[in-house]
């Protein structure tokens, strides 16, 4: 099963996590997981993809505009893939959860399943996504949240699926 990580990143944090859920969702058996650039996608990769995690810079509270152009002017039919996203941010409190909720929003007008997991496996709890402030790397309890993050989605809708 392949499982596309969408980014947008500048200085290079949400990359930093994107490969974090990467570890994790490769840990499950003939799962291929690809990171991409928004703005460069292997488009064979992300077609063929069951789960699309989409992740996103916190500009100004909320997902940054670049991602929103993307979801808005991209020709990708997103429809019935599973959407997971994560989000990193500067300050504890700067809007990321905000900026997961806007990516969740424009995905289930395109036709995903929306999931995070959320507190249902106990900790550490996945609210909306993943979460991390910077790129987390020096935390070992955000590098943990991301690993499992990437993990978690993966197992579970490869069960509930039946993939
Ligand atoms: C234009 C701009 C606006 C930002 N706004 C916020 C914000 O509202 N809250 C916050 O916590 N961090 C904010 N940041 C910090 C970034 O979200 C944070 O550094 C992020 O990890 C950058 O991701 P990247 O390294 O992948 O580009 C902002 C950064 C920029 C450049």
């Amino acid at each position: 099963m392949k499982v596309s990580i969408l980014y947008h990143s500048v200085s290079g944090n949400t990359i930093t996590v994107s490969e974090l859920i990467k570890e994790g969702a490769v840990q499950h058996e003939n799962v291929e997981a690809k990171c991409m650039s928004i703005e460069d996608l292997d488009l064979d990769f992300l077609n063929e993809s069951k789960i699309v995690f989409f992740g996103t810079p916190t500009y100004s509270g909320s997902l940054t505009w670049q991602m929103s152009k993307f979801i808005e002017t991209s020709k990708i039919n997103w429809k019935n893939k599973v959407c997971s996203v994560f989000a990193t941010e500067k300050h504890l409190g700067g809007g990321a959860d905000f900026a997961e909720l806007s990516v969740i929003a424009h995905m289930l007008v395109k036709g995903m399943f929306v999931y995070s997991v959320g507190a249902s496996e106990g900790l550490p709890y996945t609210h909306f996504g993943a979460v991390c402030i910077q790129n987390g790397s020096e935390d070992e309890k955000q590098v943990e949240r991301a690993i499992l993050y990437g993990n978690r989605v993966v197992k579970n809708v490869i069960a509930e699926f039946k993939l």
